[in-house]
């Protein structure tokens, strides 16, 4: 069995910093390694002790003096929407009736479901993101391409066909028993094999009938096992027409509520105007808001309230939501999440983001066992980063004096350039050369 050592500086969370000065939060080894074996971490620490674990035949990847991090966490995004990211103009409504809803058509086709999947796995890999919950399109075999997709790179990957049965083209409704059949024999299929699980994925309350509400419930309360994800409370249009589409329900949370879909499996994307009752609501049931900072600024949702989370107990995470999202990179993501905070004079610090993009998002997902760490025995999915990996942040770190400082720099201007390497349960899979073959594509269309 293939044993590697990867040596570099090595940073990993065992808890929320509740503070910038809170290092009991975070382990670094400053000449660190992480020994890998059979896709696992055997375990981490200085590599003077770590390397005497190792075997005779074992293999060095020698990183320094890049860092060493549980791979990255994303954990919303619409995997059908990878060709539809910077689409014009338009508001959450608008900008799915326009862009979103016709290029969910194309994947009708499984051909095209399966390039994009490809596709996309790879864009996320070469992000840094190991593992991330995406909603495929309402057609089934979409799931299938995004599932053998993340199988064929051995990616823990989450993700189920949305069901819609209303306010969308036909082409794109299921009914509410095709939503069920679907749905059971995908997590009959998925959940499970290999690294993959199950999210039941009803898009949300404008594009969901009560009927189909109702199967929904009946798929939660038969799967208690799979994921629910969704979208609350992202843009005021939305918010207005899904509760008049449920006027008996207290807000729109309730609706969901209503339909015995809060647990602490569920995601709830945006969740951005929600009520101090509302969050309550969340909290009690352990469902987790999502928390999209490219896409609230891109499509113009709004500002999502950390601190009203925190002080009212609510569980939260991050994400991309790419396609309303406007980049695959979780160091992107958590730049705009920094000034989507400090607009509203709230603070994030550079621990807390790296712990969210890790050990925060898993333990959202209750995985923190198997991925976000470093830890004995967690699955061996590791990002490599370059805080020089541009050449105006080679610049910015010759001054920089801090891990602090430097993690600062590599969230604020860093991107898929500073992604030096990623393993994927031991193996490396960072693709390389994929920009200059779609540069050469475009030409030859123009
Ligand atoms: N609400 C319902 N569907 C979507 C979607 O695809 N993207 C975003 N941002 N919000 C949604
Ligand atoms: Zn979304």
């Amino acid at each position: 069995m293939t044993e590697r050592l990867i040596r570099g500086r090595v940073l990993t969370f065992v808890a929320e910093p509740k503070g910038i000065d809170d290092t009991a939060a975070w382990r670094y080894f400053e000449d660190g390694a992480v020994l890998v074996r059979g896709g696992k971490v055997v375990d981490t620490g200085d590599y003077a002790d770590i390397s005497k674990l190792a075997g005779a035949d074992v293999e060095v990847a020698d990183h320094r003096p890049h860092l060493v991090l549980p791979g990255l966490i994303d954990t919303h995004l619409h995997f059908p929407q990878t060709q539809a990211i910077a689409s014009y103009g338009a508001q959450l409504l608008e900008w799915l009736n326009t862009y979103i809803f016709v290029e969910e058509q194309k994947f009708a086709e499984a051909a095209h479901a399966a390039a994009v999947a490809d596709r996309f796995m790879d864009e996320l890999l070469s992000n840094g993101t190991t593992t991330a919950v995406a909603y495929c399109s309402v057609h089934a075999e979409s799931v299938d391409a995004y599932f053998t997709a993340a199988e064929a790179r051995g990616m823990r990957m989450i993700g189920g066909k949305v069901m819609m049965d209303r306010n969308a083209p036909d082409a794109l409704r299921d009914t509410p028993q095709q939503g069920y059949d679907e749905t059971k024999a995908l997590i009959a299929k998925w959940h499970g094999r290999g690294r993959a699980l199950y999210a039941i994925s009803p898009r949300f309350a404008i594009t969901s009938t009560p009927e189909q509400m109702e199967m929904s419930q009946t798929l939660v309360a038969e799967h208690p096992e799979c994921y629910v994800q969704t979208h609350l409370s992202e843009n005021r249009d939305e918010i207005a027409f899904a509760t008049s589409l449920y006027p008996a329900a207290k807000d729109y949370t309730d609706i969901y509520a209503r339909y015995g879909l809060l647990n602490e499996r569920m995601l709830l994307g945006h969740c951005i105007y929600l009520s101090d009752r509302e969050i309550s609501a969340l909290a009690e049931s352990g469902a987790v808001g999502v928390f999209c900072p490219t896409s609230n600024l891109f499509l113009g949702s709004g500002l999502f309230d950390r601190d009203r989370f925190d002080r009212l107990g609510a569980r939260w995470s991050v994400a991309t939501d790419v396609g309303g999202g406007t980049s695959f990179s979780m160091l992107e993501t958590m730049d705009e999440a920094y000034k989507v905070l400090h607009l509203q004079g709230q603070r994030l610090t550079p621990f807390a983001s790296f712990y969210r993009m890790t050990l925060g998002n898993a333990r959202a997902l209750g995985l923190e066992k198997q991925i976000g760490s470093l830890h004995a025995g967690a699955d061996a999915d590791i990002v490599v980063l370059d805080s020089s990996g541009k050449s105006a942040m080679e610049y910015r770190m010759r001054t920089a004096r801090s891990l602090a400082e430097e993690l600062f720099i590599l969230q604020t201007m860093g991107d898929d350039r500073c992604v030096a390497e990623v393993y994927v349960a031991g193996k490396p899979m960072k693709a390389k050369g994929k920009r200059a073959t779609a540069a050469s594509r475009f030409l030859e269309n123009a």
